[in-house]
């Protein structure tokens, strides 16, 4: 899968991209990250990208111009299955988005900044819109590193125990039963005896009871 952004501060994005699950799958050959600099596509002497909004109020908006003139560039190079839009005013990320986003091919994410991008690039490029929650970063980029990181870690060979990103939370519509590892008792706070039976399927019994029962306690919403 390739996967590229379109970023106003690229330097955010190096981190969450050069460690750990989703630097494994670049390096595997899984996964492509590109970050591109919408400056290189700004207006005039100094590579302007914003502008202030019609009507008045507070904040900068980034141009048209600019935007359109990135996304041409990599549109020529291949067709995106989906190019995608970060902004709190869209429907919240969840696992299923998620999973139905990684058996995609190319992804062109674009994460804003400033008060928000003009209209109508959303109107005639963007073909999905996500909020990662109910409140508001200071740009999409975060927000990208956030949906990046959920999607690498489901490609098939990143992680390498197949069955673990099928037991995390969500992906039955559940919470995660709780975890434990050595010792056995920590200053008298003991590991439950179901997990050192050896009994699996009363262990997968015990498992699925405490996910329901957190699930209950903690996100009733998810049992509706
Ligand atoms: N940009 C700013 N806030 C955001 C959010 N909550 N989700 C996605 N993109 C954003």
């Amino acid at each position: 899968m390739r996967i590229d952004i379109i970023s106003v501060v690229p330097a955010l994005l190096k981190g969450p991209f050069s460690e750990s699950i989703i630097k494994r799958a670049q390096a595997k050959g899984l996964l492509e990250v590109v970050v591109h600099d919408l400056h290189e596509f700004g207006k005039g002497k100094y590579r302007q990208v914003d502008d202030y909004p019609y009507g008045g109020g507070a904040g900068m908006v980034l141009m048209i111009e600019p935007m359109v003139a990135c996304i041409e560039s990599l549109r020529k190079k291949r067709d995106y299955d989906e190019i995608i839009f970060m902004t709190p005013d869209a429907p919240v990320l969840n696992q299923p988005m998620v999973n139905g986003l990684s058996m995609l091919n190319n992804i062109l994410i674009i994460a804003g900044h400033f008060k928000g991008i003009d209209e109508r690039i959303r109107e005639h490029y963007v073909t999905k819109e996500i909020s990662i929650g109910d409140y508001v970063l200071s740009g999409g980029e975060l927000a990208a590193a956030v949906l990046v990181d959920a999607i690498g870690r489901i490609l098939p060979g990143v992680i390498g125990d197949e069955t673990s990103a099928l037991t995390d939370s969500f992906q039955d519509g559940m919470l995660s039963a709780p975890v434990y590892t050595r010792p056995v008792d920590f200053n008298g706070w003991k590991v439950p005896d179901i997990l050192l039976s050896g009994h699996h399927k009363n262990i997968d019994a015990w498992r699925e009871e405490q996910a329901f029962r957190r699930t209950k306690e903690r996100r009733p919403d998810l049992l509706k």
